[in-house]
């Protein structure tokens, strides 16, 4: 038992599927009391729902327009949640003038604004009782850059960004943050932004492995979870490596992604 997580009220967005759902487990299993869990398909809410150990509430919001995450918070305002857990999020594959403003606007609504209205709206009440937690969910490439999902990759560096700066301005109010930043992991995340499975190099981990390693982080008042080794080496050269260099191997090793809809060949 963990005893920072105790009883605890945690909203989980996205946890219908894939690094959502598995992180919602181990909180269940790390000894929170009680699991909000939103997405948008609740027969797959559900699912997540059976695989956990504790009582869970489901919310069906769509999180990619305002209306979605009001509808979110007013289906939640009878709780005091002390636990938020910014997970859900989607990609968008391709040449960046290939996909339609409105999709990448969606994205960045999901990705970006929602992530920041709901900590906006559940902060306080945690600043207020001294206690509580947030757990952003950005990505690797948010520090790195990867052609091919351009808008995707600015998301996340926002989320990464975001998620450390507030981690600053909160020291001392008993709120911890951590910023979750997986490396490629297997879930339907790919599919769902139209990225072919044999365009993702290997090396990806398992979503079970990241909740873990995100689960504990938190409990470590951590800054920053990594999962994976390699991962970590990758974090480690950025401070090293110029960011030419870096866009040079970046751009390598997301041709495929980029060439797909782009038809370039170089
Ligand atoms: N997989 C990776 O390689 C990887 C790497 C780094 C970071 N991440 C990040 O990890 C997070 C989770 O992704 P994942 O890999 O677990 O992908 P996933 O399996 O596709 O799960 C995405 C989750 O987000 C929810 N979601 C999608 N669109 C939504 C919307 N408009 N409103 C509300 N919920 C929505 C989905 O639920 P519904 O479909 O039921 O709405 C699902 O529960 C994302 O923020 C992603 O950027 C993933």
């Amino acid at each position: 038992m963990s005893g920072f997580l105790d009883g605890m009220t945690i909203l989980v967005t996205g946890a219908s599927d894939g690094i959502g759902a598995e992180l919602a487990k181990e909180l269940a299993a790390a000894g929170a009391g009680t699991l909000v869990l939103s997405g948008r398909d609740m027969k797959r809410l559900e699912r997540t729902r059976d695989q956990c150990s504790v009582p869970c509430e489901l919310v069906c919001a769509d999180l990619s327009s305002k209306k979605g995450v009001e509808s979110l918070l007013q289906s939640i305002s009878h709780l005091e949640i002390d636990g938020l857990v910014n997970n859900a999020g989607v990609g968008l594959g391709g040449g960046f003038s290939e996909s339609s403003c409105a999709d990448q606007e969606d994205m960045i609504y999901l990705n970006c604004q929602s992530v920041m209205q709901l900590t906006h709206h559940l902060l306080d009440p945690m600043k207020k009782r001294g206690k509580g937690f947030i757990l952003f969910v950005g990505s690797m490439i948010g520090f790195v850059g990867g052609p091919g999902m351009t808008t995707y990759s600015a998301t996340k560096g926002f989320v990464n960004r975001f998620s450390e700066t507030l981690r600053w301005e909160l020291e001392g109010t008993g709120v911890r943050v951590t910023l979750l930043a997986p490396g490629v992991t297997r879930t339907s995340f790919f599919t769902s932004a139209g990225i072919s499975e044999d365009h993702i190099r290997s090396g990806q981990m398992g979503a079970g492995k990241v909740a873990k390693v995100a689960v504990r982080g938190v409990l470590k008042r951590k800054a920053t979870v990594i999962p994976g080794v390699l991962n970590n080496i990758l974090f480690q050269m950025l401070r090293f490596v110029p960011r030419g260099q870096i866009g040079f191997v970046s751009r390598k090793m997301f041709a495929k992604i980029y060439k797909d809809t782009e038809g370039t060949s170089n």
